[in-house]
């Protein structure tokens, strides 16, 4: 399915800021770090977390998109410090990313690890810049710590590498590492967006709902494609999840079984997102859709 084009209109956006963010540090920096950052966040990508972030900052009544990019930028830093490191020969062992040799094979190992410590901080440093009051920042803050911490991202791959070759059988296992390893970002994403725009209850609360089922979905529709999809139209190596005997929704239900899932996901997604209305509710349907046709 081709991507929504405002998919790419945030993309542009979130990459420009990320750009001009660290044109200003260019001369403070070591010049392979900066560059081994550089070559990872703007290497291409989806950018489905910032689209997340600016959808639900609008669909909440937000009006100036720049008071929300920041947070777009800081979350596609966050993800992008979790795949160099999900690539390392120690994770995954991975040479392709975004279609590109990854991290530490255009470089080196070393250069790689601090590029994504790097990126962890910058994310941080994003979200301190926000226009924002000093309770939001800080509760962007927090929740981004959580999000992706040993509580979050970090603890989920522990679970996932500590979950290979362990034959799991049970679905809730797998949701539970999924739901850690990739949903809490995208969950993050949602809420950041809503907080941003000072969303009221029920509309707080549908980005949440949303971006739980938006975050597993994605997952699931990540494990289908490995095993359908080809390394060229993916960006990234095609079949690992079987040669390294992960767990994941394919290995648990098979394909067509992890297909049915992502349907009812999508479903629970988008009626999640009722409450949202306006084109940038739209905007959301058009997401988790475009998520789940991706797996198909
Ligand atoms: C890949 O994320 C890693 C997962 C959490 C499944 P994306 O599929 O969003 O990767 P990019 O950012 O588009 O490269
Ligand atoms: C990675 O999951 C989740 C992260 C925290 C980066 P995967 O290992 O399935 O992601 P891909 O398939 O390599 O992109
Ligand atoms: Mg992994
Ligand atoms: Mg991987
Ligand atoms: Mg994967």
């Amino acid at each position: 399915m081709q991507a929504p084009l405002f998919l790419a209109q945030h993309a542009v956006a979130t990459e420009n800021y990320c750009k001009d963010y660290l044109d200003v540090k260019r001369t403070h920096v070591p010049v392979r770090l900066y560059d081994a950052m550089l070559y990872s966040l703007l290497a291409g990508g989806k950018r489905v977390r910032p689209a997340l972030v600016l959808a639900c900052y609008q669909a909440c009544g937000g009006k100036d998109m720049s008071q929300a990019m920041p947070a777009a930028a800081s979350i596609e830093c966050m993800h992008t410090y979790s795949l160099i490191h999900d690539d390392l020969p120690c994770m995954d062992d991975d040479d392709l990313r975004r279609g590109k040799p990854t991290c530490h094979k255009q470089f080196d190992e070393e250069t790689a690890v601090l590029a994504a410590d790097a990126l962890q901080a910058l994310s941080f440093e994003m979200l301190a810049d926000l226009d924002a009051d000093a309770d939001t920042r800080l509760t962007l803050i927090k929740e981004m710590a959580l999000a992706a911490g040993c509580q979050g991202m970090v603890g989920g791959q522990m679970m996932d590498i500590e979950a290979e070759n362990q034959a799991i059988s049970d679905v809730l296992e797998v949701e539970r590492i999924h739901l850690h390893k990739t949903g809490e970002l995208l969950r993050w994403s949602c809420e950041a967006g809503a907080r941003l725009a000072h969303a009221d209850d029920t509309q707080f609360q549908a980005c949440s709902r949303f971006g739980k089922a938006v975050g597993l979905l994605f997952q699931i529709a990540d494990d289908i494609l490995d095993t359908t999809a080809s390394s060229e139209v993916l960006g990234k190596s095609a079949g690992k999840d079987e040669a390294q005997n992960k767990a994941t929704y394919v290995s648990v239900l098979g394909v067509t079984k992890a297909r049915e899932l992502a349907d009812e996901m999508c479903e629970i997604a988008l009626d999640a997102c009722k409450p949202l209305k306006g084109e940038a509710g739209k905007q959301l349907q058009a997401l988790a859709t475009y998520i789940l046709k991706r797996g198909q």
